[in-house]
């Protein structure tokens, strides 16, 4: 198993998928824990499991499919990670952010990052949506980021800037769409903890103390590595549940409450994705 890649392992998953694929793609998708069947709705699908993708990962999460769609969604030439790996998973942040990458190698200069996210901020429901405004690498802080190693000039510098990491522009885009659909979003901070472990009690109160307003075990990595290599990011988290802060309180969070929640808000996502990924095709 390689510790870090080379520009040649990527080149190498790209034009695997690429001779296999249709389109070019543009755009990116990452769909997290229960959130995968937007890409059902692929056209002129060409479907390539991880598996048989070189130097990618099967996901071993139940909700996770492991399968990336390449085809036109709203008209937008797109590459669509249906499920993905995590780090509690025992993979590298490598191999994590792999298909990232390899995404950008391929030409997708947009990736939409969404995920599940237990909700940390008092006034979140169940069912509410968040653009992620920032986040706090609370991973990379202990030490783990996808960009340690050798750094790849041909993506992007040594020491990237990490506080425009959440396009601006595509922020206002998906609150215009929201807008016209009726839809509310929240805005706010994501946190990312390895997992695979829900938060206790005390930490549930400690990350709300410093700042983060939902917390999860994705899309930082991801979000990092697609930054430093130049694309444009957009990040939404789905609050699948609101993260218990008190010791006795009863109920536990679990996945399948996590995925429950995540088929409920998928048609209200997949609304949202689609009039974002129109008007990008514009
Ligand atoms: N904590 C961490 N990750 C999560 C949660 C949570 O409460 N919900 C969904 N993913």
């Amino acid at each position: 198993m390689a510790a870090s890649f080379a520009l040649g392992h990527y080149d190498e998953s790209a034009r695997y998928i690429l001779t296999h694929a249709g389109v070019r793609p543009r755009v990116g998708l990452i769909l997290g824990s229960g959130l995968g069947r937007l890409a059902d709705a692929v056209e002129n699908a060409v479907a390539l499991p991880f598996v048989d993708i070189p130097h990618f990962v099967a996901s071993t999460v139940p909700g996770h499919s492991g399968k990336l769609v390449l085809g036109t969604l709203a008209g937008a030439p797109v590459c669509v990670m249906q499920g993905r790996v995590h780090y509690y998973e025992g993979y590298t942040l490598q191999q994590v952010t792999l298909p990232v990458r390899v995404m950008q190698r391929m030409g997708v200069r947009t990736l939409i990052i969404s995920n599940a996210a237990g909700g940390l901020n008092p006034d979140f429901n169940v069912g509410d949506l968040m653009i992620l405004d920032d986040h706090i690498n609370f991973v990379g802080m202990a030490g783990h980021n996808p960009l340690t190693g050798p750094n790849l000039d041909e993506f992007g510098p040594r020491f990237p800037a990490a506080n425009h990491i959440y396009s601006r522009s595509l922020r206002q885009l998906a609150g215009d769409v929201a807008a016209q659909q009726g839809l509310s979003l929240r805005h706010g901070v994501y946190i990312i903890l390895s997992g695979p472990n829900f938060e206790t009690p005390a930490e549930v109160r400690f990350l709300r103390t410093i700042g983060a307003d939902a917390v999860g075990m994705s899309t930082v990595p991801e979000a990092l590595v697609a930054h430093h290599a130049g694309m444009q990011v957009l990040g939404i988290s789905t609050i699948t549940n609101v993260a218990i802060d008190q010791l006795d309180a009863a109920g536990e969070p679990s996945h399948e409450e996590v995925q429950d929640a995540g088929h409920l808000i998928t048609p209200r996502l997949s609304k949202l994705l689609l009039g974002i990924l129109g008007r990008l095709a514009d």
